[in-house]
């Protein structure tokens, strides 16, 4: 019941929201009202009976460009002019109409406006004066994510080492060890109260891993120029240019990343680059090249491994680029650079989308550095990414498939070994980690011609192997590696390629260019550690002894 209508414009509102309630008069007509705004303010006309009452009420002098119309069917109070909509706060501040009930509006009244003095009877009412109540308290929060806090506020100040805050509910002060006081200015956090919801899956996981199409579709957005020209900020590809190394440091699954990185770069750009774990790096410094470029890739933008490097490097005064998926992060405000990763948030502690993002990133990173360097790719990246993204679409609806996958090969397995060559060791690597943090088999990546140096030892009746199999060039060997753990007893799951498929695969990727595959091998991965999880009865989304955010060293 009740009808509502608004007009914003050039034209008077007034005739036209009038119109408009005549409309909806058989929603409700026992009061009627509208209030226009123009540049002296409010001007609210309300009546009781029908909208041709509300017409003789109007002030024809008022001219508007903008209202708001509600005609009434009384709920909570009688048909009256007071009751009638729009209502205002006590200080003019606020107007609403609104259609419904507010059935906590005694609760509310009682709780939070015992010292408003009311005009109506009506619910509606007990909203706007909360609502003008709520705007005029003043509160200040903390939190060591802004996610936490979204529900009340989008700004945010962000706080240094060495600085101490004051907070009170009027505002925030902060200060140096010193004593001296630092103005910064809040920044909007662009953060979607609704991306940190599960919505209706079952895990934080799997939610993002079905994120991951629109994900990369997102980033080939956001790093297109208005000629839809794939595009980064010259100044790093000024860095990349100079670099005569570059050196990416990180952890966990962002190192992963990093090893497929370096391939892009290496591949496209023709940059020498090294890969190395955080955490090492910065108690055994490699010797440096002349001209190095730091890149810093880390999902959380947090972890104090990836940050203690980052200290050391600008203290010896080379350049930094992070690519991270969190915008003011510590490693992002600490590098010259940043490249975001636009995944949305990520609250599973196992990393999906931030991997598959952090691929896509480097790809455009590699391929305009590439240009810039004036060597000319045989290829569209935007379009060999805008495949990839239909791709893992497609592998990302076969869940039921990658079900029975993990439980044919995993479901009470102790151990499970995961390989591949080239790119597809890398993809492996991240799948053995996908699995064994969320399942906790233990789980274990190698490169497919190293197993015959030790590790083949390891292989029993029914030992798992997913041999990884995408790329023509080791296609025969990787295979070659299959039938040797076989031959001792192995269970082997093998996932091709479409193109470089046998009958003995258990299961076949669409074609994607084969640079660009890690980006769709990785989800039969991700999914069937989700579901090996999931039938084990593992807490998915919080692995036991992990965090998301690992802020130790
Ligand atoms: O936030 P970061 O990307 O720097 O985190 C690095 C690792 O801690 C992280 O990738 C970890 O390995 C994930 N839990 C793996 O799923």
């Amino acid at each position: 019941m009740c009808g509502i209508v608004g007009y914003i414009g050039t034209e008077d509102s007034k005739e036209i929201l009038l119109r408009g309630l005549e409309k909806l008069e058989y929603r409700g007509y026992d009061s009627a009202g509208i209030a226009v705004v123009n540049n002296e303010g409010v001007h609210v006309f309300k009546e009781k009976g029908r909208i041709a009452e509300l017409r003789q009420a109007v002030d024809n002098s008022v001219v508007a460009p903008a209202g708001i119309g509600h005609t009434r069917w009384a709920t909570h109070g009688v048909p009256s002019q007071e009751n009638a909509h729009p209502h205002q706060s006590t200080s003019g501040r606020f107007t609403l109409v609104h259609n419904g009930v507010i059935e906590n509006y005694a609760i509310l009244k009682r709780e939070y406006l015992q010292d408003v003095t009311f005009k109506s009877e009506t619910d509606t009412e007990v909203i706007v004066q909360l609502i003008e109540k709520i705007a005029a308290e003043g509160f200040n929060v903390v939190a060591s994510d802004a996610m936490a806090m979204l529900q009340v506020t989008d700004q945010y100040v962000e706080l240094m080492d060495k600085e101490t805050v004051i907070v009170t509910k009027e505002g925030v002060t902060i200060k140096t060890l010193d004593g001296e006081v630092v103005e910064r200015a809040p920044y909007t956090a662009e953060l979607d109260a609704s991306d940190i919801e599960k919505g209706t899956y079952p895990h934080y996981m799997l939610k993002e891993i079905d994120e991951q199409p629109l994900v990369v579709r997102k980033i080939i957005q956001e790093y297109q120029n208005e000629n839809n020209e794939l595009h980064i900020d010259a100044d790093i590809l000024g860095a990349m240019d100079e670099a005569d190394r570059i050196y990416i440091v990180a952890c966990g699954t962002s190192y992963h990343a990093g090893l497929v990185g370096k391939q892009f770069i290496e591949t496209w750009a023709k940059v020498p680059v090294e890969v190395h774990v955080a955490s090492e790096f910065s108690y055994n410094m490699p010797l440096l090249s002349e001209k190095p470029l730091f890149i810093f890739i880390s999902q959380s933008g947090e972890t104090a491994d990836s940050r203690a490097v980052l200290v050391q490097i600008k203290e010896l005064g080379y350049k930094a680029l992070t690519i991270t998926n969190v915008p003011g992060s510590t490693l992002s405000r600490e590098s010259d650079y940043t490249l975001l990763l636009h995944a949305g948030p990520e609250i599973a502690v196992a990393s999906t989308k931030a991997y598959t993002a952090q691929l896509a990133v480097l790809s455009i990173l590699a391929a305009v550095t590439a240009k810039t360097r004036g060597i000319e790719l045989e290829f569209d990246l935007v379009q060999e990414l805008a495949i990839v993204a239909n791709t893992m679409e497609v592998l990302c609806d076969d869940k039921e498939e990658m079900e029975s996958i993990a439980l044919q090969f995993l479901a009470t397995t102790r151990n499970a070994f995961f390989i591949g060559r080239s790119v597809d060791y890398y993809v492996g690597l991240e799948g053995a980690l996908k699995l064994k943090e969320i399942s906790y088999i233990q789980a274990e990546g190698f490169a497919g011609g190293e197993l015959k140096h030790g590790t083949i030892a390891l292989i029993e009746n029914n030992t798992p192997i997913i041999a990884l199999a995408t790329q023509e060039h080791v296609n025969l060997s990787i295979r070659g590696n299959v039938k040797e753990v076989v031959a001792r007893g192995a269970n082997p799951c093998i996932i091709s390629m479409k193109g470089l498929e046998t009958e003995e695969d258990r299961y076949v990727i669409p074609k994607v260019h084969e640079t660009l595959s890690p980006l769709a091998a990785v989800i039969p991965l991700q999914l069937i550690s989700y579901y090996a999880a999931l039938h084990r009865d593992c807490d998915v989304d919080k692995p036991r002894n992990l965090a998301k955010s690992v802020t130790v060293e």
